[in-house]
């Protein structure tokens, strides 16, 4: 199972194991990271699920959505590597994916 690697709001790190076919979002909530409110349950319209995505991994993440660009844009803590965790679906390419829960808007 391929691991992701989540930043909390304090810096702590931890590595968990995601299932495929489930989004970033999906596995940082079922693993108890109450920080990430997710409040639209994945629907690309609450913005809640922001996080940082490292990088490296750019090239094998699928382009933001209007709307997912739109959303991230109405926050405060948008920077280049931002990204809603809910548009994000786990997959073995992603194995060591590290990312960190942004700021709270
Ligand atoms: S959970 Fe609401 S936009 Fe991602």
């Amino acid at each position: 199972m391929a691991k992701l690697i989540v930043v909390n709001r304090s810096g702590e790190e931890q590595a968990v194991e995601g299932d495929n076919g489930l989004s970033v979002m999906e596995i940082i909530r079922d693993k108890g990271f109450d920080e990430l409110l997710a409040l639209c349950g994945g629907c690309c319209s609450c913005a809640t699920c922001h996080v940082y995505v490292d990088p490296a991994f750019a090239d094998k993440l699928p382009a933001a959505s209007d709307d997912e660009n739109d959303l991230l844009d109405s926050s405060d803590h948008r920077n280049e590597t931002s990204r809603l965790s809910c548009q994000l679906t786990f997959n073995e390419a992603l194995d060591g994916l590290r990312i960190t829960i942004a700021p709270e808007d």
